[in-house]
């Protein structure tokens, strides 16, 4: 039997650990702190000065549970650059590009998208993130769903059928033969590959009821549930999502009084995708509304190459506090424990004792600097998985 492997990170000045029972506040902050890590899994937290088989010195920064990222599309192929740039001067944003992605990704080889995957998997990795939920949705065929969450399934537990994310062309006209596709032999096929199914419901994508065809089937073949939702304009999406009982609905941009009151009514988290908004020039969400009204919010980085080409968790903390009137505290739970939630998982997020010990040593003394210092990469070290969490 092999020996247990133990590792403390010590000289913390400020720990989150995201447990009110053990800390200062609703972040459970500790200063001068360690944390021990063995084989794995949070063993202690508490003051400085714990011994173990390794040793890492924080010199006295802050440390914080790894980043979940509940929404991203990692596996595709192509570059829409070109789209972003006439966007930027004055082109809206409608999902139509979807389809550029997926003749690039369709035209592929399965090494080469697992490469791809894995460059953005560092990427996200080397900026804290430590969970990380991918969907399929630019195969958009029986076979290309397929492929893509099998190799999404190479990198993490948390992958997402979304063969309902457009309209293939070949499909023009026939909204639903395409959804019957999907509800049925692309489903079959995605099925041993995923664990979360999706729709894109919105104008131009799906209407409620094919979305709603979508979700029903997918629980009925055991698959956990999410929606995309209220992006491009208000819309049934939310009101959907909390009717199916979906862990998530995510975007969340567009929403009614009704839209906040159903979410707040409900356990169906509230995802807000900000770089999405900020690449494609929508208002930012009333998160403090949704926050009050009493709906528990996540914040993703909906990492893809149309609307929001970033792996950073950390710049979308910063505009979700300046431009979503979240305060700091609120972004850096909305981050951890918001995506555990939106994920259903109680094991990341935090750092009690039992948790997944993934953490992140900044470059900074407080969580403060993630939002108070944009764009400075204050990423010092993501301890624990990325890519091989399954
Ligand atoms: O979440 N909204 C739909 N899907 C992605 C965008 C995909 C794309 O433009 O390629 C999103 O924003």
């Amino acid at each position: 039997m092999a020996l247990a492997h133990s590792i403390v990170i010590d000289n913390i000045g400020s720990l989150i650990t995201n447990d009110p029972t053990i800390g200062e506040g609703p972040l459970g902050i500790l200063t001068d702190a360690c944390v021990v890590v063995t084989d794995g899994e949070v063993e202690f937290v508490g003051a400085a000065g714990a011994t173990a088989d390794d040793h890492i010195d924080a010199e006295g920064a802050c440390v914080l549970p790894g980043f979940v990222d509940s929404h991203t599309h990692l596996v595709f192929a192509g570059d829409r650059s070109e789209e972003f740039t006439t966007r930027m001067a004055g082109q809206p944003y409608d999902g139509g590009g979807i389809r550029v992605t997926t003749d690039a990704t369709r035209a592929t080889e399965t090494s080469e998208l697992d490469r791809l995957v894995r460059l953005r998997l560092h990427e996200a990795h080397r900026a804290g993130t430590t969970t990380i939920e991918i969907k399929s949705g630019y195969g958009l065929n029986v076979a290309d769903e397929a492929r893509s969450l099998e190799i999404a399934k190479r990198h993490t537990s948390e992958t997402t059928f979304l063969g309902a994310h457009l309209l293939p062309s070949d499909y023009e006209g026939r909204a639903d033969d395409y959804i019957d596709l999907v509800c049925n032999e692309m489903l079959s096929a995605s099925r041993p590959h995923a664990k979360w199914i999706d729709a894109f419901c919105e104008t131009g994508a799906f209407d409620e009821d094919q979305s709603r065809a979508v979700l029903e089937a997918g629980k009925a073949a055991g698959l956990g549930l999410r929606l995309h939702g209220n992006q491009l304009g208000t819309g049934p999406g939310v009101q959907l999502a909390v009717e199916c009982g979906c862990a998530s609905v995510d975007h969340c941009t567009h929403l009614t009084d009704a839209d906040i009151e159903a979410l707040a009514g409900s356990d169906t988290v509230a995802t807000f995708l900000p770089a999405a908004d900020f690449s494609t020039r929508q208002p930012y969400p009333d998160a403090r509304r949704v926050i009050d009204a009493g709906a528990t919010v996540a914040i993703a980085s909906n990492c893809n190459p149309g609307s929001s080409y970033t792996t950073s968790m950390s710049f979308c903390i910063a505009i979700a506090v300046r431009e979503m009137h979240m305060t700091i505290d609120e972004a850096i739970q909305a981050v951890t424990t918001g995506g555990a939630a939106a994920l259903r998982r109680n094991d990341v997020g935090h750092l009690s004792p039992g948790a997944a010990g993934h953490l992140v040593i900044l470059d900074a003394p407080s969580h403060h600097h993630l939002a108070y210092r944009p764009g400075v990469p204050l990423i010092h070290h993501t301890i624990g998985p990325l890519g091989s969490e399954v």
